[in-house]
């Protein structure tokens, strides 16, 4: 099971237990929300299966607001609440919830209810057995637009039309947060497969031992704890495409048996037969794969395999004439979702915004727009927030001539240090820099930063 999960729990400690109880249970514990805004962004971003949510949490909205939208948008979700008063609890079985999970919980219960509620939502929605959506796939109006006028990014553009009415398979290479799966969906949005799924697995949030059955599923009683036949991403894209994200991380095992169904166009599921899937495949990646072959941590066959029409996105460093661009469409969009009315960017934050070099790229500027949106009050967009600071009127720091390397070191640097080299978890490095545990880890390793033990890193 790899159920993507969102706990909204404003109690730091219950929040951390209960995540070492899911992540125990085999689900993915996407992030811990703290309020209900909070929560609606991750939601966005993240695209989690289940949530777990308190009634009662800080700000104006509570629980069951958040339950509401839930409900609307198909997202199966269970309580988690101390002793209430009945007329909260009426109302919050109202929302049709899944399960309530009274505090204080065992372990044991928390993990058998999410599981029912999982497989009653999968009945309800008609998705169990059937395969033919699912986590994963999404509705053609998701997606979203491509901005960018600079001369790199008009290059990306003609590729993304050329190779949108092809069937060949993508390889898109740019560093963490340039844009790579928008670019996969656009390319799936252009193409003859359009009306059918796009599925999008991410190699890297995959533990070894699940990816196989993830990626082309299994028989019932396939493997102790196959207590259900699993269709798997390439089953369920079938006349679709298949978005592998992250392809640098997929084990070499694995890549011999990927490479095995990119050649024969079939698969098998663990414990069962072969069969014909017909997929496209994007894949991407933030790593060099030249360097990983090299390394012997990639497969030279896959990489020809894959590597037919590669498209690059540029850093966002070096095309900084769409920075402007950029920042007035999330202004839109934020203050759209905010309510609010900001109908000019001040000068003094473009420039800033322009200045900076941007380690997480589209992804970084995209999030600290969400949260400076948060911030202003005026119709001129004119305070900026940097992540893991929390006084209001921060703007980003001036750069000095340093090479990019030194830069990203620094950075990095600095925020090990504010979190006390702290890697996972809420508050801790990777969520800082906006970037996935496993790139941040190779980060450092590429630039030669030593890891210090954390206690809660371990895992
Ligand atoms: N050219 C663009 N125009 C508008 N939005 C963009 C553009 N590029 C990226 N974004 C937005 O930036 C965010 C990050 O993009 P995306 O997830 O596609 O990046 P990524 O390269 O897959 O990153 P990662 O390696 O971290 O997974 C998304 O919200 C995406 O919609
Ligand atoms: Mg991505």
């Amino acid at each position: 099971m790899n159920t993507k999960i969102l706990v909204v729990e404003d109690q730091f400690i219950e929040a951390d237990n209960l995540r070492s109880i899911l992540r125990k249970g085999g689900y993915l514990v996407c992030k811990i929300a703290r309020s209900v805004p909070e929560a609606l962004q991750i939601i966005e971003s993240e695209k989690p299966n289940l949530v777990l949510l308190d009634i009662y949490l800080k700000g104006e909205l509570t629980g069951i607001d958040l339950a509401k939208i839930l409900r609307d948008q198909q997202i199966a979700f269970v309580y988690l609440s101390a002793n209430s008063n009945k007329q909260i609890l009426d109302a919050a079985k109202a929302t049709k919830p899944y399960g309530f999970l009274v505090k204080p919980f065992r372990e044991k219960d928390v993990l058998v209810m999410l599981d029912v509620a999982w497989y009653l939502h999968r009945q309800n929605l008609g998705l169990s057995g059937s395969g033919k959506s699912g986590p994963g796939s999404q509705p053609a109006h998701d997606i979203k637009e491509i901005i960018g006028s600079s001369k790199s990014m008009n290059e990306v553009l003609n590729e993304v039309k050329i190779v949108g009415t092809s069937d060949i398979s993508v390889l898109i290479l740019g560093e963490s947060g340039t844009g790579k799966e928008l670019i996969a969906q656009n390319i799936h949005y252009i193409s003859a497969r359009k009306n059918k799924p796009f599925v999008a697995v991410n190699c890297a949030a995959l533990p070894a031992n699940l990816i196989e059955s993830e990626l082309f599923g299994h028989e019932k009683g396939a493997f102790t704890g196959a207590i259900d036949k699993r269709i798997g991403k390439f089953e369920q894209a079938n006349e679709g495409t298949v978005f592998l994200d992250e392809i640098g991380e997929l084990p070499l095992e694995l890549q011999v048996k990927l490479l095995r169904v990119l050649q024969e166009k079939e698969i098998e599921p663990i414990g069962g037969r072969k069969k014909k899937v017909d997929v496209r495949i994007i894949a991407a990646t933030n790593r060099d794969l030249e360097e990983e072959i090299a390394a012997g941590r990639f497969r030279l066959d896959l990489y020809y395999r894959i590597n037919i029409f590669p498209i690059t996105l540029p850093p966002l460093r070096e095309r900084k004439e769409d920075i402007a661009l950029l920042a007035d469409h999330f202004v839109r969009i934020y203050a759209r979702k905010e309510n609010k009315i900001i109908t000019e960017i001040a000068d003094h934050v473009i420039q800033t915004l322009q200045n900076y070099d941007w380690p997480g790229n589209i992804r970084q500027l995209e999030n600290i727009i969400a949260r400076s949106v948060l911030l202003n009050n005026g119709p001129i967009l004119e305070f900026l927030k940097l992540p893991g600071q929390n006084k209001s009127n921060v703007t980003l720091p001036e750069t000095r001539i340093k090479s990019m390397t030194e830069n990203e070191r620094d950075h990095i640097l600095l925020v090990l240090g504010q979190c006390n080299w702290r890697i996972y978890g809420q508050g801790g490095a990777a969520e800082l820099l906006e970037l996935n545990p496993s790139t941040l880890n190779s980060r450092m390793k590429k630039l030669g930063i030593e890891k210090k033990y954390f206690k809660h890193d371990s895992n």
